[in-house]
């Protein structure tokens, strides 16, 4: 198994059954994997991470995916809504920080009132920052006239996760209905590309019902998509979503963490030049989990900056990280973390992927 590793890491080319064989690899074989990983992504895109002050805007959605804490229909979810004010604060404090980039995030609500909002922010970020804060969206399924319209007003990238590749899992972790449809989400992530963002997509990994050939098909359909960004972190299941029934069904909780990280180093191996995000949800598991997704080939690392009083209340899964925290308080323990990974931080550099400026020149 150790030999055939070795030689398949040797490919120009990685198939469906290699990526297969290579994700059910034991340990010595994640070992060599990651080696791989943590070479290509030195040799690409350096040793260096780029922070994204990540704000959780609000977590008011109108969707209903079943693995989610902040679905509409959790009813015990306290909702928040962060005012302009205090995000302009954060933004501020990133850029004092030197932080290269925001991300704006929020739960999924479509309407003009929300559009405008969001177009006042955009400008008034870039305004405050002498346009030199990179923006970063993470607003969900959206028509395409307001992709446009937040694209002109100043976000450049947008992370919108597919969150299976596989149609079928898809509709098996989201209600089949006008609100949830595969197709849209792949239309809107067609639509984004062509406008011009820096287009991200992810998965969740360890899903129930998620099989390995999933996976593999996955990190194939990253590949084929032409992504400039990932984000993808293990699926915790959450108390309050129907998911969580099927919780039987599960990887145990370090199983779906080391095969997030594989599922980070093939990406890598697959898509070299690409910024890929350590996950939040990896430190919900491992204390230094995203140190760990550092070292095998992430690049991005997102600290919370959303102001503390909300942090508690964005929770997508059991177990957040850090929701007692004070920005403040971040900034020191995550520079002591990278420290540890031997990487340097790339302040007050957008970090944008090398691969979006390839695709542009082409
Ligand atoms: N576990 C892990 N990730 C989750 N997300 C939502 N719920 C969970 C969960 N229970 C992720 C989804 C979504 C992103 C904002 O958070 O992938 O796209
Ligand atoms: Fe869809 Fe939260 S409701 S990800």
């Amino acid at each position: 198994m150790s030999n055939q590793i070795e030689t398949v890491l040797k490919q120009e080319q990685l198939s469906e059954q290699d990526l297969i064989m290579l994700l059910q690899s034991d340990k010595i074989g994640r070992n060599k994997i990651f080696t791989h990983s943590s070479k290509i992504k030195s040799d690409y895109v350096g040793k260096r991470v780029y922070y994204r002050g990540l704000i959780e805007m609000s977590n008011i959605c109108s969707k209903s995916c079943y693995y989610c804490g902040i679905r509409m229909d959790n009813k015990s979810a306290k909702r928040y809504n962060i005012s302009d004010e205090e995000i302009l604060k954060a933004a501020k404090f990133a850029h004092e920080k030197k932080y290269g980039s925001l991300v704006l995030q929020a739960g999924e609500i479509i309407s003009p009132v929300f559009t405008k909002r969001i177009s006042n922010l955009l400008k008034q970020i870039k305004e405050i920052s002498n346009n030199e804060l990179g923006i970063t969206i993470s607003l969900g399924e959206q028509p395409d006239e307001v992709y446009q319209e937040w694209f002109e007003n100043g976000a450049h990238r947008y992370l919108l996760r597919i969150e299976s590749s596989n149609p079928d899992l898809y509709y098996k972790i989201h209600p089949k209905n006008d609100k949830h449809n595969f197709e849209t989400r792949l239309a809107c992530l067609e639509s984004l590309q062509k406008i011009g963002y820096q287009t991200g997509t992810g998965v969740m990994v360890g899903l129930p019902f998620q099989t390995y050939q999933d996976l593999a098909r996955d990190l194939l359909f990253m590949r084929d998509f032409d992504i400039d960004m990932c984000g993808m972190g293990p699926y915790i299941e959450h108390v309050d979503t129907p998911l969580y029934q099927y919780r039987g069904l599960l990887l145990p909780i370090e199983d779906r963490f080391t095969l997030t990280l594989k599922m980070i180093a093939l990406l890598r191996i697959l898509m070299k030049d690409i910024n890929i995000a350590a996950a939040t949800a990896l430190q919900a598991i491992d204390p230094i989990g995203r140190e760990k997704a550092i070292k095998v080939g992430a690049n991005i690392l997102m600290p919370n900056i959303t102001p503390g009083m909300y942090r508690d209340d964005y929770k997508l899964y059991e177990n957040k990280p850090c929701t007692d925290e004070e920005a403040e308080d971040c900034t020191n323990c995550l520079e002591m973390r990278i420290g540890i990974t031997g990487d340097d931080i790339g302040y007050g550099e957008w970090g944008d992927s090398k691969h979006y400026s390839k695709r542009k020149e082409l």
